[in-house]
């Protein structure tokens, strides 16, 4: 899974999904100009007198991922000057945030491969991977700095809700909360406020407007929700080397995603598959039951349906935005979402 350095446009189209496509020359060279920059900073961000943190922190720098945050930051960023030190900054400390997010994430999901390759947790341990996520969330703080006081403000808030929402999804529903509502309210918390600030600060950043760097948050925030629900669909219907990840582990780990919500609020779901949602799943054969299920099942139409319905809603939202290359680009990003389930 090793990405082109510096080349976002052509990761995101590798999955054969299409993937975005920038039809606009001068804009697709700004962007990658713009990703080079934020890929020479990430790699800069991360070095240590102590070399084993810089090895633990380049693995999964390395190891590829499609960039879609900054790739976001960068596009919101062509409402003002793309090119501006502090665009590509806070670019970078968004990733960075994501990064060491995954980190801390597959310990919390025992999950064994990421981006395509083996997961911290299960190369070194545990302990590496939880300091490894430490370490970079203290040198996104350190580049963070130089944004000033409001972006340390409005990324302290960003990484609350991200935590607020990892921690009611390991609690679980409350008995008197629809399971459906506390879904979309954590996958805001834990996706969709880090790509809602994505937007904001490439947008803030640059120097728009500030009706557009309210409209690129807003964007931001049902990117990011519909980019969960899309991960949750490609946990049930992708083979693993497309995703990069193991297929499967929100049922390892008893996560109820959008699609078996919807399955078991079908009154003609197979009773078998119930049975199977109701506990976390353990053995290998149980989980590709599971999995055989879901994919036929009326749940995971259901979640494609409103996958459409957040796209058609992001739609509206951009056309409030000045009609320039980046507004369709931006409709292309949601394209993506949708497409790289297909
Ligand atoms: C994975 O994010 C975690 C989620 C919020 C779904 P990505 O799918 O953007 O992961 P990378 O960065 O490409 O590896
Ligand atoms: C991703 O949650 C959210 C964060 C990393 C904060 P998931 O557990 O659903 O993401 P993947 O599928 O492991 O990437
Ligand atoms: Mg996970
Ligand atoms: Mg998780």
């Amino acid at each position: 899974m090793s990405r082109p350095a510096g080349d976002p446009i052509s990761e995101l189209s590798r999955d054969g999904s299409g993937g975005i496509y920038i039809a606009d020359e001068a804009l697709a060279d700004s962007v990658r100009q713009g990703m080079a920059r934020v890929e020479r900073l990430l790699h800069e961000s991360v070095q240590s007198e102590f070399e084993f943190a810089t090895r633990t922190s380049l693995h999964l720098v390395e190891a590829g991922g499609k960039r879609f945050r900054p790739l976001f930051t960068l596009l919101a960023a062509q409402f003002g000057d793309p090119a501006a030190e502090e665009v590509i900054k806070s670019a970078a400390v968004i990733e960075m945030i994501h990064l060491a997010t995954l980190y801390h994430d597959d310990v919390m999901d025992e999950a064994t491969m990421r981006r395509g390759a083996t997961s911290a947790n299960a190369r070194w341990d545990n302990s590496v991977a939880i300091l490894t996520g430490d370490f970079l969330f203290a040198q996104a703080s350190r580049l963070i700095a130089d944004l000033g006081a409001q972006a340390v403000r409005q990324m302290a808030g960003t990484f609350e809700a991200l935590v607020t929402g990892q921690m009611r999804e390991t609690v679980g529903v409350p008995g008197d909360e629809d399971a459906i509502e506390f879904y979309l309210k954590v996958i805001y918390e834990k996706t969709g406020s880090l790509i809602a600030t994505a937007g904001q600060f490439g947008a803030w950043f640059s120097g728009a407007d500030e009706a557009h760097v309210r409209a690129l948050e807003r964007i931001g925030r049902i990117l990011g929700t519909a980019f969960q629900i899309s991960d949750d669909i490609i946990d049930i219907a992708s083979p693993a080397n497309e995703s990069g990840k193991t297929p499967g582990t929100d049922l390892r780990e008893g996560v109820r995603t959008l699609p078996m919500l919807y399955a078991l609020a079908d009154a003609g779901a197979d009773p078998r598959l119930r049975e199977l949602l109701a506990r976390p799943l353990t053995s290998d054969a149980e989980v590709d039951e599971a999995l055989e299920l879901l994919r036929a099942s009326d749940g995971l139409t259901r979640t494609r349906a409103t996958l459409d319905e957040y796209a058609d809603d992001a739609r509206k939202e951009l056309a409030s935005l000045p009609d320039i290359p980046a507004r369709e680009a931006l409709s292309t990003l949601f394209d993506y979402v949708v497409a790289r389930t297909r």
